[in-house]
């Protein structure tokens, strides 16, 4: 990092957050593959543009077809593929956008990594707590059923840890909740901070 030198914009942060009537935030949601995370993302997206919001959804299956396409699942690349996604993150916020992140983010120090980056004010983690068997039972993708057969190698739940969240701002158990009563209990929890 030598010889760089930070530029800084005449227009600020909370310009941008006055013309939005909005507050930049990052929405982080964490679970296993097929918890809901990109689900409920979706759904709260809806729900945000529906009444004004500027919001804008991080997704690790697309992401990993893009910018992040060359990395795999071991853990060092998982490392660097949600240090990424928090750096975009951080910028999307800081242009007064609401970013909602749908990654498994299987580990707790890269998370922390996360809200570090982004700023503990300005993250929100969102642990989407669906027990493996109810991942496993829906299989919408069917990569459990290829995981089990020792197809996929370091996944998630089955090959791979999860660590859950210890403390997280918003937990929803998806298990016993129809998709409109999951987002409704993030939407209530993210209103009293995007206020302006
Ligand atoms: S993360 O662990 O690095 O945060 P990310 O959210 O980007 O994962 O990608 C997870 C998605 O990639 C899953 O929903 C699934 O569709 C797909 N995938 C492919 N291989 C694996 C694997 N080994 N473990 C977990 N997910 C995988």
């Amino acid at each position: 990092m030598d010889n760089l030198y930070t530029q800084h914009s005449a227009v600020t942060r909370g310009q941008r957050e006055e013309l939005l009537e909005q507050k930049g935030k990052v929405l982080w949601f964490t679970g296993l593959s097929g918890s809901g995370k990109s689900t409920l993302a979706d759904a709260l997206n809806n729900k945000l543009y529906k009444e004004g919001r500027l919001t804008y959804i991080l997704d690790g299956d697309n992401i990993r077809q893009g910018l992040n396409k060359d990395l795999s699942f071991s853990n060092s690349d998982r490392t660097e593929n949600i240090r990424r996604i928090s750096e975009v993150a951080k910028l999307m916020a800081d242009s007064g956008v609401i970013v909602l992140t749908a990654f498994i983010s299987p580990f707790v120090e890269d998370r922390k990594n996360a809200r570090e980056i982004i700023g503990t004010e300005n993250f929100i983690e969102v642990f989407v707590n669906t027990p493996l068997e109810v991942c496993e039972g829906r299989d919408v993708k069917g990569l459990y059923k290829k995981a089990r057969k020792g197809e996929i190698p370091s996944f998630t739940g089955i090959t791979s840890p999860y660590e859950e969240p210890i403390n997280p701002e918003i937990e929803v158990k998806t298990q016993d909740k129809t998709i409109d009563d999951s987002t409704n209990l993030i939407f209530g929890h993210l209103k009293k901070l995007i206020d302006k």
